[in-house]
């Protein structure tokens, strides 16, 4: 537990813990199914020394992204269930984000119970673009907690009510999983055993640039793959068919080659790829070499020889991080490149990250022990921007500090 979570009183006392738990939910007819809940398992270690300490435990959190309209299909209701389920205790689930329903309820919790309220972002103040109208809706919540506790790493570079409006009006401390989320990229970030690798992928090289910009005074080596390689393929002479491809930056591309070059930093790039006609599981998929690609034909995966080769770049080094995935691996045929990347950091001795989002995703889906990383992250855009060096608005305004 973090100096400050222990330093803050909270026995008897309500306290207001901001998660995560934007979760995947799929249905099965009426039932409700939650196809991933690690980040309910990941605010589990906060919630649970609270209780410990006799608080009364409100946690607040939302799904989706509902704009300010009430949409039963993002109810929290389910994931109060399993975050019972997980805690070994039942959650009271408020179904309500403020007004007298909520404070009601809070009135009648116990030391060491734990209630849920609805998604939070039902109540559009909550992601307004008018300071005042979040502060507004935190100082409602304020009438009834005692304190604030930042547990949801996923949304701490949002400018939200329940994210950074609140903790100015309450004593505040980080949760553990913010306090482990914030040393696991600090060691990445600020002195990292060399040699230093990163791995980057996805669909679009726009979402990686600033990351790329940051990382490459840092590191020594970086492996490209997924949607973003046929970018820097295509900087480098090669067609590449119907692949994706952001052709506006390719210049841009072009001077990032550049400046790794002047840099001494290697960026690998594939040299065989799967390609396929469409993007379905009973597509015929062929592994051609790159600027091999037919017209018609769009790179879905890394190839083998790629694969062989990222494995051997990972092997040796002392820190290795980890954002997008390599092909699309929620299919079969798409998904060796993946797997090859994560494994190799699975069997790696340095320190590896993941970061969250579809990287994270994709060790769960092919089913790769999650003991096996350094550190897994729950944040998808979060951690993007810790790795493009950016302050996160809910962190910083932790320091602000009204403890
Ligand atoms: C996420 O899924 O990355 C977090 O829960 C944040 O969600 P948001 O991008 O809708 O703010």
């Amino acid at each position: 537990m973090s100096d400050r979570l222990s330093r803050l009183d909270v026995a008897g006392r309500v306290v207001f813990v901001r998660s995560d738990l934007n979760v995947p939910l799929a249905r099965d007819g009426e039932q409700v199914i939650i196809s991933d809940d690690g980040r309910i398992r990941a605010s589990l270690p906060t919630i649970q020394s609270l209780r410990e300490r006799g608080a009364r435990v409100v946690v607040v959190a939302h799904l989706g992204r509902p704009r300010g309209e009430a949409d039963p299909a993002l109810s929290l209701a389910p994931v109060a269930a399993r975050l019972g389920d997980l805690l070994g205790t039942p959650v009271r689930f408020i179904p309500a984000v403020t007004g007298p329903v909520v404070a009601d309820a809070v009135a009648t919790l116990g030391d060491g119970d734990v209630a849920l309220l609805e998604n939070v972002r039902f109540d559009g103040r909550e992601t307004s673009k008018d300071p005042a109208e979040r502060v507004a809706l935190a100082q409602e919540w304020a009438t009834w907690a005692d304190a604030y506790v930042s547990d949801g790493f996923g949304v701490v570079h949002r400018e939200q009510a329940s994210v950074t409006d609140i903790a100015r009006l309450l004593p505040c401390a980080p949760g553990a999983l913010v306090e482990a989320e914030l040393a696991s990229f600090a060691r990445v970030l600020r002195d990292p055993e060399r040699p230093y690798a990163v791995v980057l992928g996805g669909a679009k090289v726009s979402d990686k640039l600033a990351v790329i910009g940051h990382l490459l005074e840092r590191v020594d080596r970086i492996l490209v793959g997924g949607g973003m390689a046929f970018t820097f393929l295509k900087a480098e002479g090669f067609s590449v068919g119907d692949s994706l491809l952001e052709e506006d930056l390719v210049p841009t591309v072009r001077e990032i080659m550049e400046r790794a070059r002047s840099l001494g930093v290697d960026i690998l790039l594939p040299v065989d790829v799967v390609i396929a006609q469409e993007l379905s599981a009973d597509a015929e998929a062929r592994v051609v070499s790159v600027g091999e690609i037919p017209a018609g034909w769009k790179g879905l995966d890394i190839g083998p020889d790629t694969a062989r080769r990222y494995a051997q770049a990972l092997a040796d080094a002392r820190t290795i991080v980890w954002n997008g995935p390599m092909g699309v691996f929620e299919i079969a045929s798409f998904a060796e490149g993946t797997r090859a990347v994560a494994e190799a950091m699975a069997g790696s001795s340095g320190f590896t990250v993941v970061g969250g989002g579809d990287s994270a995703a994709a060790i769960r889906v092919l089913g790769i022990d999650e003991t096996r990383f350094g550190h897994i992250s729950t944040g998808g855009g979060a951690s993007l921007e810790l790795l493009e060096g950016r302050v996160l608005p809910g962190i910083s305004v932790l320091e602000e500090g009204t403890a």
